[in-house]
């Protein structure tokens, strides 16, 4: 496998939206290091803003809030998608469980992706 692959090997719950069959969304949940975080959300962009994302974390929320987390953490290419559905962008100088180190490189940095590392506090359920 290429390094800079993502591995599917610390999922451990996954969901999808699919219409006639066909995988159109996902949004998964990832135990890494002790920790765990939403990961794998994505949404065909013939169906983007229909809550298609919106629905499949919340999903993933209610999954690790039976888990027993209480925040779910992520490294979002899209923060104003995480911010309009509850989660908080961190500052700059706010350290969190994951880090943007893997980004400084990646050609898309800064320039076509803003990302950023978001929290939510999952103790009562929202949506
Ligand atoms: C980001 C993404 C998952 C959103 O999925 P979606 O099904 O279109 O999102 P929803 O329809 O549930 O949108 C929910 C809200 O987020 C906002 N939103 C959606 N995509 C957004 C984006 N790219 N930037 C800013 N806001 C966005 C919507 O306007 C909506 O706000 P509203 O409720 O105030 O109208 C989807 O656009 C996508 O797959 N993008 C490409 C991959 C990507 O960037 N993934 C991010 C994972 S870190």
């Amino acid at each position: 496998m290429d390094s800079k692959e993502k591995s599917t090997e610390d999922i451990v719950a996954a969901f999808g939206y699919y219409l006639d069959g066909r995988l159109m969304g996902s949004a998964a949940l990832e135990y890494e290091d002790g920790q765990h975080f939403l990961e794998w959300v994505a949404v065909d962009s013939s169906v983007r803003m229909r809550g298609v994302g919106t629905s499949l974390v919340a999903l993933v929320e209610d999954e690790a809030r039976a888990r027993g987390m209480t925040e779910l953490w992520a490294k979002a290419r899209a923060p104003e998608f995480y911010r309009s559905i509850g989660f908080r962008v961190l500052g700059e100088k706010e350290k969190g469980p994951k880090t943007l180190d893997g980004c400084i490189g990646c050609p898309e940095f800064n320039k076509s992706c803003y990302p950023a590392i978001v929290v939510k506090d999952i103790r009562e359920k929202t949506r």
